[in-house]
């Protein structure tokens, strides 16, 4: 009996420790989207653990027409999702899914809403040149708790080591079977000179960058248009990096302070008034 239990545990000890080590395993990408020097193999957020969606009810995912995830989002309305111009432009507008109140992508909570409008920030391009942003008008309005923008006394926030929060789902595991939830990750705000360093593309005015100096906490693929958060204050979108979690490397994301007034005047609901 005695000995019974022990094995138990003891299979229950492996169980767990190749569930550990299956999660740390990279998982290959669906799509090399912009930014990235080349793509590559790389893990989802790196480096932090799973959140609950309760805690950050505006961290949304947007699918393609089959459900596959493909990036992150954020709510800035009852209907207004911000995320990278390079997400929306990923996918066609009809085909986009927004996925809101949804803790596993494998679950059923929540609701998945169409998109009926798409601004992008003029003159975007590449992820590496900035002005990484667009604002996705949902066709009905959904009940989760906005983020907040930050205003013009915000500034603070991009102080070179604030902890900020990253928040993801990574990337859609090719052919994996592998039930994936929400995951976030804290990494301190980098400066403007340490990261100029880092890329020398760098763009401190549409860009912010965080991360630690030897790596190891990180957005990935995947999570890209999703937020990086201090409180419940956007100040990020995810964008882009080099591989992810590399030493030296921190992840870059839109300034959201630049483009705060823009996104507030896409993000109101409009169409909904006339
Ligand atoms: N471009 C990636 C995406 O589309 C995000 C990359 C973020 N990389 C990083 N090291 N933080 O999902």
């Amino acid at each position: 009996m005695a000995k019974h239990a022990r094995r138990n545990r003891k299979v229950r000890f492996l169980l767990a420790a190749a569930a550990a080590l299956a999660a740390s395993l990279p998982v290959a990408a669906i799509a090399a989207t912009g930014g990235d020097a080349a793509p590559q193999v790389e893990p989802r957020i790196v480096g932090g653990g799973e959140a609950s969606i309760q805690d950050y009810p505006y961290a949304v995912y947007l699918t393609d027409s089959s459900g596959n995830q493909f990036c992150g989002g954020v709510l800035v309305s009852s209907t207004a999702v911000a995320t990278a111009a390079h997400c929306a432009a990923a996918v066609a507008q009809s085909d986009m899914r927004v996925v809101a109140g949804r803790q596993q992508k494998s679950g059923t909570d929540g609701v998945v809403v169409n998109v009926k409008k798409i601004w992008t920030e003029p003159g975007f391009s590449d992820p590496g040149k900035g002005s990484d942003v667009a604002v996705l008008t949902l066709d009905r309005q959904v009940s989760y708790r906005p983020v907040s923008l930050p205003g013009k006394s915000d500034g603070s926030l991009y102080a070179e080591g604030t902890n900020a929060t990253v928040l993801g789902w990574g990337r859609t595991a090719d052919g994996g079977a592998r039930a994936t939830s929400l995951r976030s990750a804290v990494v301190p705000v980098v400066s403007d000179s340490s990261c100029t360093s880092s890329y020398s593309n760098y763009n401190a005015t549409s860009m912010v960058c965080a991360g630690y100096p030897d790596g190891g906490v990180d957005a990935c693929q995947g999570d890209s248009g999703g937020p990086l958060v201090v409180g419940d204050t956007l100040i990020g979108i995810v964008s882009w990096g080099d591989g992810c979690a590399k030493p030296g490397k921190p992840g870059v994301y839109t300034r959201v302070s630049t483009y705060a007034d823009e996104i507030r005047a896409q993000s109101q609901s409009r169409s909904l008034l006339w």
